[in-house]
């Protein structure tokens, strides 16, 4: 490298690094998370790219080498980040995918920008496309440059994955532009889904929303006018889980895990929320839980603890402000009625932390609290069960992905206060052997579907998804 044609075509709204400052110069430093070490896998061996935004507006900065991938910047100008990022994928898409928690605003000029910047992707893939690679496509945020890319590179095998879910027909419908959407993922050969019932909510849409003429639906294969044929299918993400196993066992990890607890007068109990600050994660519904209980006696303000992680996320959207203000309000009104002299009952924490931190969080809680109202997966569940094998207890709500295959977990509804409040007192008292038997069971599940299987599945799911009736 660098060279101009690859095998392999990643792209996503963001670029897998982010630019840091070190000393007094900045840096291009990897992001964490599990899709970077994914892809860093199913890259090795290939001559890989990607594309995504980098995070700033304006000009977009030359492709560059890192980390054996090659990284080709998008440029999206102030307007494109408010119209086509804040506003079409995320106050238009984002809450009417998440069971509309909140209204969904549509606005044309959105859809235009939305339409615009997914063809700007779609023209620098298909620059980057050698003869026959296979492009793989990821997220909401992305769902037109799978038709935009097929009529610019017939030969390529085009994939897209949804992190987040896809909403039943009847919420689906209110989108203004529904069917362009659809048409927009029918540029794919394969849909990977979180859930088999996301994919059976797009295959509905299609049945129900585009016309005879249009498509054909049969099983998971929709075939368009043109004959082009599109497979729908659930392929649940994962993560690194024997990377976060490894590095919650290290004694630097477990030192740290122990220091935390001291910091916070070694509470008997610890409990511990993770979450982007986000409307959808259910950090209301669950500081309501704790209050009620801290109320009622059920909980201890002095003897069990609440650690709340919140990633600042989306901060100039309005619902996102609201979510913060009502979230800082309740925890404060907690740590008033409940908390004692250098120690609070709730530790509330708005930033980002390195993975040996969050390592050490997940090793030091007793319980993990796991609420969402609606999430794609939730990745946090999965972290906390790999760095537990043998320890801790998982509340975990039914609404989000991870609750399809983690069955051992405390399930609650997090809608039901009085039902949440008695799991998570289950999950704090339950025998040690009860807590022990469960969370072996989910450590061994995380462990086998990791992140790399994942993306194994999800490529081999593409190479051979049928193209042609
Ligand atoms: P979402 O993709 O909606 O944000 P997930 O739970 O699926 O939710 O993934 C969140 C990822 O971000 C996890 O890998 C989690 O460990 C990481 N994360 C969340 N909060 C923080 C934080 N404050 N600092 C560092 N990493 C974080
Ligand atoms: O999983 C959904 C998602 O929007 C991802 O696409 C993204 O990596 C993450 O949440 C964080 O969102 P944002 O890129 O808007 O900060």
């Amino acid at each position: 490298m660098p060279q101009d044609k690859f095998d392999l075509v990643i792209a996503a709204n963001r670029l897998p690094v982010d630019r840091v400052r070190e000393g007094n110069r900045s840096v291009w430093r990897r992001s964490p998370g599990g899709l970077v070490t994914a892809m860093e896998s199913v890259m090795s061996g290939r001559d890989g790219a990607w594309i995504g935004w980098s995070g700033v507006p304006g000009k977009a900065p030359a492709p560059f080498e890192q980390d054996d991938m090659w990284l080709h910047p998008i440029a999206l100008s102030a307007d494109e980040i408010t119209d086509y990022y804040e506003g079409f994928s995320n106050g238009s898409l984002w809450p009417l995918y998440h069971d509309v928690i909140v209204p969904p605003t549509f606005r044309r000029r959105w859809q235009a920008a939305y339409e615009k910047v997914n063809r700007r992707f779609a023209e620098v893939a298909a620059e980057l496309a050698a003869e026959n690679a296979t492009v793989w496509i990821h997220d909401y945020q992305l769902q037109l440059m799978p038709r935009y890319l097929r009529e610019l590179r017939p030969d390529v095998r085009i994939g897209w994955f949804n992190h987040i879910p896809f909403p039943p027909v009847e919420l689906f419908m209110q989108l203004p532009a529904r069917d362009t959407l659809l048409h927009g993922l029918l540029g794919a050969d394969f849909l990977g889904f979180q859930r088999r019932t996301d994919a059976q909510n797009f295959l509905r849409a299609c049945r129900q929303l585009l016309g005879d003429d249009d498509v054909e639906v049969r099983a998971d294969l929709v075939q368009t006018a043109d004959g082009q044929v599109c497979r729908a299918a659930a392929v649940p993400i994962s993560i690194d889980s024997r990377g976060m196993a490894r590095l919650a066992a290290t004694p630097a990890v477990r030192a740290r895990a122990r220091e935390i607890r001291e910091q916070l007068g070694n509470p008997e109990k610890l409990l511990l929320g993770v979450d982007r600050l986000d409307y959808t994660k259910g950090i209301r519904h669950r500081l309501k839980s704790l209050e009620e209980m801290y109320r009622e006696g059920t909980l201890d303000g002095a003897r069990t603890k609440f650690i709340q992680v919140a990633t600042p996320s989306r901060e100039r959207l309005q619902a996102y402000q609201h979510i913060k203000s009502e979230v800082e309000q309740t925890v404060g009104r907690i740590n008033g009625e409940h908390s004692s002299f250098g120690a609070p009952a709730v530790t509330y924490l708005h930033r980002s932390f390195p993975r040996e931190e969050m390592a050490a969080l997940f090793v030091a809680a007793d319980v993990m609290l796991v609420t969402p109202l609606r999430d794609g997966m939730n990745l946090v569940a999965k972290e906390y069960v790999a760095a537990h094998d043998d320890t801790g207890a998982l509340v975990l709500s039914e609404f989000t992905g991870a609750a399809n295959e983690l069955k051992q977990a405390y399930l609650c509804n997090p809608h039901d206060i009085a039902r949440t409040k008695r799991t998570i007192t289950r999950a704090l008292e339950a025998p040690a052997e009860e807590r022990r038997r469960r969370m072996r069971a989910l450590h061994r599940q995380v462990l086998r579907h990791d992140v790399q299987r994942w993306a194994e599945r999800f490529l081999s799911n593409l190479a051979v998804a049928p193209r042609q009736p």
